[in-house]
């Protein structure tokens, strides 16, 4: 128990970074696809701040939160990849070419987007409690973290 409370610790802890890196965001100036892409992320990462919340107990439980922001996941990672058209790196996007160097990698992390935000809901709607939903949280928000890490420029 206590082993568990302590990864739950540590995974708090790279979320916050994880939520301090999604909040700055370079939407001014972008248009098109880019633009396109930029939005859906965003909607992403509110739908993941308003799970946050409850994650970290600043918002009382109710499984509604992780079904309708795990839905909101689940439908843009459904198109997300078709919004990243070759070398589409215009204006101030921050994706990097590595993206098209290693597209199957790159639609791989997408994948397991989704089929984590999928499976997060599923839990949520057979009445998961907190604990088991917090840990798929966190499984999911390494994706959005992976992916980053290889194919959005840093700051
Ligand atoms: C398959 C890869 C991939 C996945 C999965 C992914 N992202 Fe992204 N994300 C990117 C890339 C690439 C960019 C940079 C896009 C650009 O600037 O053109 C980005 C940009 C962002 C931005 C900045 C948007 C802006 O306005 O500039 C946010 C916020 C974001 N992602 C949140 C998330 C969240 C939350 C998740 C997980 C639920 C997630 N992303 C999953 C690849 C991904």
């Amino acid at each position: 128990m206590i082993n568990i409370a302590k990864n739950i610790g540590t995974m708090m802890i790279a979320l916050g970074m994880l939520f301090s890196a999604l909040n700055a965001n370079a939407h001014t100036g972008a248009t098109g696809v880019v633009k396109q892409r930029m939005d859906a992320m965003s909607g992403m990462a509110d739908a993941m701040k308003s799970m946050a919340s409850v994650v970290k107990g600043k918002k009382a439980f109710d499984p509604a939160v992780f079904i309708d922001n795990g839905e909101v996941i689940l439908w843009h990672s459904e198109t997300l990849t078709t919004l990243f058209p070759e070398k589409s790196i215009q204006g101030d996007s921050e994706a990097l070419p590595a993206i098209w160097q290693n597209w199957d990698d790159f639609v791989k992390i997408n994948e397991r987007t989704k089929s984590d935000a999928k499976k997060l809901v599923e839990m949520a709607q057979q009445g998961s409690k907190l604990r088991p939903l917090t840990k798929q949280f966190v499984k999911l928000s390494g994706g959005c973290k992976a992916c980053h890490k290889g194919y959005r420029k840093k700051k």
